[in-house]
């Protein structure tokens, strides 16, 4: 991982503001824990961008967004999928499940973001889905293996993400996958089809 400081100047108005104001923010809404993945989320998602081709802006801003719900209370996040006619079945789950279809909906309304590759990486981070272009699977696998996360496995997706997109994000995903029924928690039905379409043969 390159230790360099990030100077991209977003150019394309793929967000209202710049990247300085963005990251102020994303700040004011998350603990310095927190905010300390998001950046690390960025880095790693502009080091995978710079790799395949992906648009870095797009990859930067959806980075930046993609835990901006995470410490909203859960009542907001109840009212939200409701306002917003989100899948019903979400109510029987909690925040894990929940923030990231609530960033995409908040990183429209307070940030005017409009691009759909965006909002799906902001949108599908936690569970994945079935059709999860560049900037998806490099926003999905980089809030997976960005430089503060350590747990068994981390390295192999890290080594994985060296050589193909593919074998890492569906790595990532039997990971996940397996922890969750290693915890013996309840399944969002979207994370199975992410790991029907991404790990099985
Ligand atoms: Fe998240
Ligand atoms: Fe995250």
């Amino acid at each position: 991982m390159k230790a360099n400081p990030i100077t991209l100047t977003y150019t394309k108005n793929y967000v209202d503001r710049s990247r300085e104001e963005l990251l102020e923010a994303v700040r004011q809404v998350m603990s310095s824990k927190r905010f300390t993945h998001v950046r690390g989320v960025e880095q790693a998602a502009l080091e995978l961008a710079d790799r395949y081709g992906a648009d870095l802006e797009m990859v930067s801003i959806a980075a930046l967004l993609h835990d901006y719900a995470k410490e909203q209370s859960d009542e907001e996040m109840r009212d939200m999928i409701i306002s917003e006619n989100m899948d019903l079945e979400l109510l029987q789950y909690g925040n894990n499940i929940w923030h990231g279809p609530v960033a995409a909906v908040m990183a429209k309304e307070r940030f005017n973001v409009e691009q759909t590759s965006i909002l799906d990486a902001i949108r599908h981070h936690t569970v994945g889905s079935v059709n999860m272009d560049l900037v998806e699977q490099i926003i999905y696998l980089a809030d997976f293996i960005e430089p503060n996360r350590s747990f068994k496995g981390v390295d192999k997706a890290r080594a994985l993400a060296e050589n193909s997109l593919e074998e890492a994000t569906a790595f990532a995903t039997l990971l996940t996958i397996k922890h969750l029924i290693d915890k013996k928690v309840k399944i969002y039905p979207k994370a199975i089809e992410t790991y029907n379409a991404w790990v099985v043969q």
